[in-house]
């Protein structure tokens, strides 16, 4: 059967995810992103998924999700925060998922936080998540920023991944080799590196990433931005 699923890589940890029913479009950081292969402008998509409220994940989400009057998915706080200005919202909770008409989306742990400047300092919103999608028969997880948890053991005995994408930037999240740990955790078909050399604070050599996760059997790719692969 052919390929219906295509994932884009725009750099950073934005992707746009492509099936017939829909183009989901994860962590939209464009608008100043040195890296990024589409200009936010560009965008078409019906969903939003954003991680957390951090600038280089929610960057360009609203603006986006004005324009092209996509849904904006997120942890309940967030999701708040882009519906009060004026944008369609779908609030979830961590550990709840949603059916959607392309398939499910359910937010996963992420170790790490949630914030976004306010006017008069820093407002958080919640707690970051990833983000485990079903859709078309596959099965994807974005880990979003986190740490090197337990917790992905728990959805690689669970679940068959077909893609992980996963932080390796350091600094911020995991490094590379916390990284091929997850992996060995995760057991996905294929993993993808994100969240690296896209500033100084998190320049890494994903060789090592590729190394470390072919230490325990599994297969990565490094996807240059604009890059597209099919499940
Ligand atoms: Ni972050
Ligand atoms: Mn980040």
């Amino acid at each position: 059967m052919a390929s219906t699923v295509s994932v884009k890589y725009l750099g950073h940890s934005c992707f746009i995810i492509s099936t017939p029913k829909a183009k989901l479009l994860i962590d939209p950081f464009l608008t100043g992103n040195p890296k990024a292969a589409a200009k936010a402008e560009d965008i078409q998509c019906d969903f939003i998924l954003v991680s957390h409220a951090h600038s280089d994940h929610y960057g360009d989400a609203v603006a986006i999700a004005k324009r092209t009057e996509a849904t904006l998915i997120a942890v309940y706080e967030l999701a708040l925060h882009a519906g009060a200005q004026g944008v369609k919202v779908e609030a979830l909770g961590c550990g709840g998922g949603k059916d959607f008409s392309f398939g499910r989306v359910q937010l996963t742990i992420a170790h790490h936080t949630s914030s976004v400047e306010g006017p008069s300092g820093l407002l958080m919103l919640g707690s970051p998540v990833g983000f485990l999608i079903q859709l078309e028969g596959k099965t994807i997880y974005f880990a979003g920023d986190t740490a090197l948890t337990m917790d992905m053991q728990l959805l690689g005995e669970r679940k068959q991944i077909d893609l992980a994408m996963l932080p390796i930037g350091d600094h911020f999240t995991m490094g590379p080799e916390d990284a091929g740990e997850a992996v060995r955790l995760l057991r996905p078909k294929l993993a993808v590196p994100m969240h690296y050399n896209t500033f100084e604070a998190i320049q890494v050599d994903p060789g090592v990433f590729v190394r470390e996760a072919g230490k325990h059997g599994y297969e990565v790719e490094v996807m240059q931005p604009g890059a597209s692969i099919t499940l």
